[in-house]
């Protein structure tokens, strides 16, 4: 029997659909309610709030589960490329053997950016924050590529805007980097993975040329494909919501870019370490910065802790756990910072405050340390995620405009003034 909810108002009952997702989530759709009621929904920071109907990413929150087009994150985390990840997401299904050297032949021919970047990015001072750097990078590419503008163009068209996307990204971040370090900017070489141009690229120095290190590559690779997607994310929502408008893929890219910086969203890795810097300088006294999370006067939060969606456990966080100290004995780090995250995560997951809210640690919790003993500098983590979740705003801004969806624009209710005469300046 189909589903329905019936509400009562104004003594009067109405019934709403209910819609129901390939795993059996149901949602009441609301939509004419307003034409039907006047009356609309409200719902701060959209707790509740379901703004699509996506097959990219399944996330069940009260089981740790996560999927990329119905393949567990496990799977893909240990067993493929974050290229092929990126085909999955965009396309729907795992490239086969010719399909993805076509793409990955295809992203190789594209990872130079016009000259005239560097000049976009010499006038940026060197202490700029490179995800600043990076979003106004990557909006630029609208002015090398006018025809990435119209986002009706033939999908042959909108395509090469993806490809292009995708390859220069790395290009971009790494100068972005670059200009922080006030080094010469280093160009890919295109017979290097993707994983490896994007590190060497960073690294490398006229007087240098970075080694590159399979530990060092595979653990990238693992990050990227963790962060590929999270289906309607901030970032990811902020995509759709300016793509919806029909602004340009690369705009509605820069304008996540903005999204993911703050520390509630992806800032939060860079958050962590230097929180986790913090209780080590002052002495490692874990027990002092959980009373202090705890405190609801201190605006202290243990970052890298709680999720808006996960309720037990986040699976990203429990494969980076593991990645973490396999990278950290790969290559023969003793990072302290560690033991303090460990003893944190213990006293944390042991403390009421915590378990009753069901706060655990998320994925930045244990990203930021992998990144550390890949060398990677602080203010560049979030850069590292913006990376990895780059196949995931194209896939949600491409299935956005595929599926014609309608501008973004959610509603208010006004709690202002009630109307009131203008009154002339010598009379106020
Ligand atoms: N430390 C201390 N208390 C917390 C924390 C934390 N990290 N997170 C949530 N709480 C408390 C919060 O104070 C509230 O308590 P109460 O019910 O007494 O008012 C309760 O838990 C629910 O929190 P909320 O802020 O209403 O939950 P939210 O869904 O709006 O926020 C969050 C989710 C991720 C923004 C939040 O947990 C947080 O600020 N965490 C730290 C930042 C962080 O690690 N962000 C990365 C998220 S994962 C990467 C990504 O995908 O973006």
């Amino acid at each position: 029997m189909e589903k329905e909810v019936e509400i009562k108002f104004n003594g009067k009952m109405y019934t709403l659909p209910v819609i129901k997702g390939t795993e059996d989530e149901m949602a009441v759709d609301i939509s004419k309610l307003r034409s039907d009621l006047n009356l609309i929904t409200l719902d701060r920071g959209y707790k509740n709030t379901g703004s699509t109907l996506s097959s990219i990413t399944f996330l069940d929150g009260e089981k740790g589960i996560l999927r990329y087009r119905g393949y567990a994150i496990e799977e893909l985390a240990e067993k493929s490329s974050f290229l092929e990840v990126a085909y999955l997401l965009i396309y729907g299904e795992l490239p086969n053997k010719n399909e993805l050297d076509n793409f990955t032949n295809n992203i190789s021919e594209h990872t130079l950016v016009h000259e005239d970047v560097k000049s976009i990015l010499d006038g940026f001072p060197s202490n700029s924050h490179p995800m600043g750097v990076l979003g106004s990078l990557v909006s630029s590419l609208t002015a090398f590529y006018p025809k990435s503008l119209d986002p009706n163009r033939s999908s042959d068209e909108i395509n090469g805007t993806i490809i292009r996307a995708i390859a220069k990204l790395p290009t971009l971040a790494a100068w972005s980097f670059k200009n922080r370090m006030r080094q010469p900017v280093v160009y890919p070489d295109n017979r290097l993975d993707y994983c490896s141009n994007f590190i060497r690229m960073m690294f490398s120095l006229p007087t240098f040329e970075y080694k590159i290190n399979p530990v060092i590559t595979k653990a990238l690779n693992k990050l990227l494909i963790l962060h590929a997607d999270h289906e309607q994310n901030c970032s990811a929502s902020t995509v759709r919501i300016v793509g919806s408008s029909h602004a340009s893929l690369y705009a509605s890219i820069s304008a996540g870019i903005a999204a993911l910086w703050g520390p509630l969203h992806g800032g939060a890795n860079q958050a962590v370490i230097e929180m986790l810097e913090e209780i080590k300088q002052s002495g490692g006294d874990v027990d002092k910065y959980i009373s202090k999370a705890k405190d609801k006067s201190d605006p202290f939060r243990l970052m890298g802790f709680g999720h808006r969606v996960y309720k037990s456990f986040d699976p990203r966080a429990k494969i980076i756990k593991k990645a973490a100290h396999d990278v950290l004995d790969q290559l023969g780090i003793n990072d302290p910072v560690l033991d303090i995250a460990m003893r944190l995560e213990k006293v944390a997951l042991n403390d009421s405050y915590f378990k009753t809210r069901n706060l655990y640690p998320n994925v930045d919790f244990y990203s930021g340390i992998i990144y550390r003993a890949l060398g990677v500098p602080t203010d560049m983590f979030t850069v590292m995620f913006a990376l990895g979740r780059l196949p995931g705003w194209i896939a949600q801004w491409k299935e956005m405009r595929e599926n014609n969806e309608p501008i973004g624009r959610p509603r208010q209710v006004y709690t202002g003034k009630n109307y009131r005469k203008y009154l002339d300046i010598n009379q106020r």
